[in-house]
């Protein structure tokens, strides 16, 4: 012990032998602090691309979902075509109230200062809260707006299950529908993921003559033979609790305590008269 001690005073514990406890431990530690100051820097370095990257990675969720594909452009070229905008939820009506490029409607549900809490009735997402603002991305065609994007998120089996659901300017016809987040299992809840799939979805209606949403994804398969096919999509095989997530999902989001009174404000017209407001208003 005291051999050790004089060896740590002549030169550090570098001199100590290799058996010895106290090298062992002090060697153990030092490349503890340098891993972890190598891996917390690289972690520093990286956020912005990783920022960068989730955001390259929404857009292009967006513009697929939307149909917008062209192997020529990047997807910052292609995204010009598509006007983010906020909706306030309760009213439905478009909002300055937040800026509509930053506005993150995912992260804002667990901001208090966005929040709302949803009561047990409400929740059929299985959510539990939500931002009362809402990210919306218009698709325009001139003047007009041509398809209406909207984020939708809700739990299956397993997770909550994130996406975008396209609709026609009609706010009643689905165009498109793209699941870019999910724990669900490969090959059977993963299965939101199917192209085929999610290529169904396109045609089908939203609502019923009150506007209350009722597509769904039933049990087994839907055929033309299958009174109000317009209103159901074929149920995903050994999967239907996560098929129940998704129609659960769906009247969420397109209901009265999420985007319904958007989208009916989108059906009576209102929706595209104050977006033509404010295109006059930014080119005068
Ligand atoms: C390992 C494992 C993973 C499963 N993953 C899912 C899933 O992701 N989604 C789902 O709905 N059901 C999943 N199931 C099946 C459910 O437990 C349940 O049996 C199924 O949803 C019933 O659907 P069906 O009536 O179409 O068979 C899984 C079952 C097992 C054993």
């Amino acid at each position: 012990m005291k051999m050790n001690m004089n060896m740590l005073r002549q030169g550090g514990f570098f001199h100590l032998p290799n058996d010895n406890i106290v090298k062992t431990i002090g060697v153990a530690t030092l490349l503890c602090l340098l891993c972890s100051v190598v891996v917390s820097g690289a972690a520093t370095i990286l956020k912005p691309q990783q920022v960068a990257n989730k955001l390259l990675d929404k857009k292009s969720n967006i513009l697929t979902v939307a149909g917008i594909v062209d192997a020529n452009k990047t997807v910052d070229e292609l995204f010009t075509q598509i006007e983010p905008r906020i909706v306030d939820m309760a009213s439905g009506e478009y909002t300055d109230a937040v800026d509509a490029i930053t506005f993150d409607q995912r992260k804002a549900a667990n901001d208090t200062e966005y929040r709302i809490d949803l009561d047990k009735s409400q929740d059929i997402a299985s959510i539990r809260g939500m931002s009362k603002y809402g990210n919306v991305y218009l698709l325009r065609d001139g003047n007009e707006v041509s398809k209406i994007i909207l984020p939708i998120k809700g739990y299956g089996l397993w997770s909550t299950m994130y996406g975008f659901i396209a609709l026609e300017s009609d706010g009643q016809t689905v165009s498109g529908i793209t699941f870019y987040e999910h724990g669900e299992t490969p090959g059977l809840g993963g299965e939101i993921e199917n192209e085929k799939w999610q290529a169904s979805w396109s045609g089908k209606q939203l609502s019923n003559a009150q506007g209350e949403p009722v597509l769904s994804v039933i049990k087994g398969n839907v055929s033309s033979a299958t009174p109000g096919a317009e209103y159901k999509i074929d149920g995903l095989a050994g999967a239907t609790l996560t098929s129940n997530g998704v129609s659960n999902l769906i009247k969420f989001w397109m209901g009265k305590n999420a985007f319904g009174p958007y989208l009916e404000r989108v059906r009576s017209g209102k929706a595209q008269a104050s977006v033509n407001k404010l295109l006059n208003t930014e080119k005068g």
